[in-house]
C-alpha cells in the first residue's frame, strides 16, 4: 500500500484544532465571495509549503480570518466544512475548539456563536457523517480575567444543554500576551463544574513560572508544551509533573515549525515524549493556516522520526485514550479500530513493527 493510502486511511482522533484556523482554502473562497468589500486574498489567511512566519504574523492572520468569518450563518458554514474536511481525512473523532465572539455589525452573541457551532455538529451527525464531533469553548489569554469567567460559565451551561457536545475549555492565543495567573479561578471553576481542560503551555520561552502554576490545576491535557523539558530551557521538575500525572500532549509539527517556536521537524519535542513512553497526541492545531491535514502530520511523524507503520498505528489508537468524551466513546472508538486493523496493516503486528 503506498504511503499516502496508508496515512489517509489511517483511523485518526483530532484533539487540537481551532476552528477559525482550520478553515480550508475552498471555504476562504466562498467567504470572499461573500465579502468582496473586504478586499481579502486567499494567500492573506494561509502560511504555504517552506513558508515561516514569526507567531506575530500568525496572529495577524487569525484576525484577517475573523474579519471574514463574522456572522452566526458564517461560523455554521466553517464548522460543517471543518467537520466534513477531517471526516474526509478519516478522522473518527474530532474535538473542534474555539473563541466565542460577538459582533455588533452581524449582531452576533458569543451564545450564538457556540449555538452555531452545536448546530453544525448536530446537522453532520444527522447526515450521518462518520465523525464524533465535541467542541473546547476557548478561553483567549489576552483577554483577562472577567472574559474568562463569563466563558467558562457559557461552556457550564452548554455543558448541561447540549447533551454532551460540549466537553471541556481550552486556553490559547498569543502566548506573549496575558497572564496566566489571572485565568487560574476561571479555570479552576471550569474543573471544578466537570469540564475537561486543555490548556496551550509554554509554547514560548521563559514561561516556567506560568506553567508551575498551570501544572498546579492540573491540565487533563498540554497543548504544545514546547518550552517544558530541560534541554528547550524547561526544567526536569516540570517534565516529572507531567509525567507522573500523565498529562497527555498535544503535537503540532507543522504549526510549530512554520510559527517558527520549533527550528525544523527534526528539532521538534515530539522526540523527547516519545522516547520517554509518554502519551503524545498528533494534532493539527490549525490546518487551514498551517496548510497541512492530519494524515500529513502523521506522515510527517514517520518519515521524521522513523516509525514503522505499526508504531503509527499504536500512537494513533493511544490517542484514543486521550479524548475528554466519556468511556463509552473510547470503548466505541477502540472497537473500530480493531476493525480496521487487519485492512490497513496486513502483517502480524510484530512482523509490522520490524519494517
Ligand atoms: P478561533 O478560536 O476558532 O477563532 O481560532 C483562532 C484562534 O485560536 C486564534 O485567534 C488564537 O486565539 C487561537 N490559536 C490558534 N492557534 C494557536 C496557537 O498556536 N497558539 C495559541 N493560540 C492559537
Ligand atoms: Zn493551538
Amino acid at each position: 500500500m503506498e504511503d499516502d493510502v496508508f496515512y489517509k486511511e489511517l483511523p485518526k482522533v483530532e484533539l487540537h484544532a481551532h476552528l477559525n484556523g482550520s478553515v480550508s482554502v475552498q471555504s476562504i473562497e466562498k467567504l470572499i465571495q461573500r465579502k468582496p468589500e473586504l478586499n481579502i486574498q486567499q494567500s492573506m489567511t494561509a502560511i504555504g509549503k517552506g513558508q515561516r512566519r514569526t507567531l506575530d504574523e500568525c496572529f495577524e492572520v487569525f484576525k484577517v480570518i475573523h474579519k471574514l468569518v463574522d456572522s452566526q450563518e458564517d461560523i455554521l458554514m466553517v464548522a460543517t466544512d471543518v467537520i466534513n474536511e477531517f471526516a474526509a481525512d478519516n478522522v473518527k473523532y474530532l474535538e473542534l475548539r474555539s473563541t466565542p465572539r460577538a459582533e455588533k455589525d452581524t449582531g452576533l452573541t458569543k451564545k450564538n456563536y457556540v449555538e452555531a457551532v452545536i448546530k453544525a455538529i448536530q446537522q453532520c451527525k444527522e447526515e450521518g457523517v462518520d465523525i464524533d464531533v465535541r467542541f473546547l469553548v476557548a478561553i483567549d489569554r489576552r483577554n483577562g480575567t472577567e472574559v474568562a469567567m463569563e466563558t467558562v460559565k457559557l461552556a457550564e451551561e452548554f455543558m448541561l444543554s447540549s447533551g454532551g457536545l460540549v466537553v471541556g475549555i481550552d486556553l490559547s492565543g498569543d502566548p506573549t500576551v496575558g497572564r496566566g495567573r489571572d485565568l487560574l479561578p476561571a479555570l479552576e471553576k471550569a474543573r471544578n463544574s466537570g469540564l475537561k481542560l486543555s490548556l496551550h503551555m509554554s509554547e514560548v520561552p521563559s514561561q516556567r513560572e506560568e506553567s508551575e502554576l498551570l501544572l498546579n490545576l492540573p491540565p487533563d491535557r498540554i497543548g504544545h508544551g514546547t518550552f517544558l523539558h530541560p534541554e528547550m530551557g524547561g526544567s526536569q521538575s516540570l517534565v516529572d509533573r507531567v509525567v507522573d500525572r500523565n498529562i497527555p500532549l498535544e503535537i503540532c509539527l507543522t504549526s510549530n515549525v512554520k510559527g517558527q517556536t520549533v527550528s525544523s521537524y527534526s528539532q521538534h519535542h515530539f522526540k523527547y515524549w516519545y522516547q520517554l513512553g509518554h502519551p503524545c497526541a498528533v494534532c493539527t492545531d490549525d490546518k487551514g493556516v498551517f496548510c497541512t491535514e492530519l494524515s500529513q502530520e502523521y506522515q510527517l511523524a514517520a518519515s521524521t522520526f522513523g516509525l514503522s507503520r505499526g508504531a503509527v498505528w499504536t500512537l494513533s489508537e493511544r490517542a484514543v485514550d486521550c479524548i475528554f468524551a466519556g468511556e463509552d466513546v473510547k470503548q466505541q472508538l477502540k472497537q473500530k479500530w480493531t476493525e480496521i486493523r487487519p485492512g490497513l496493516l496486513k502483517l502480524p503486528e510484530s512482523k509490522e513493527n520490524l519494517l
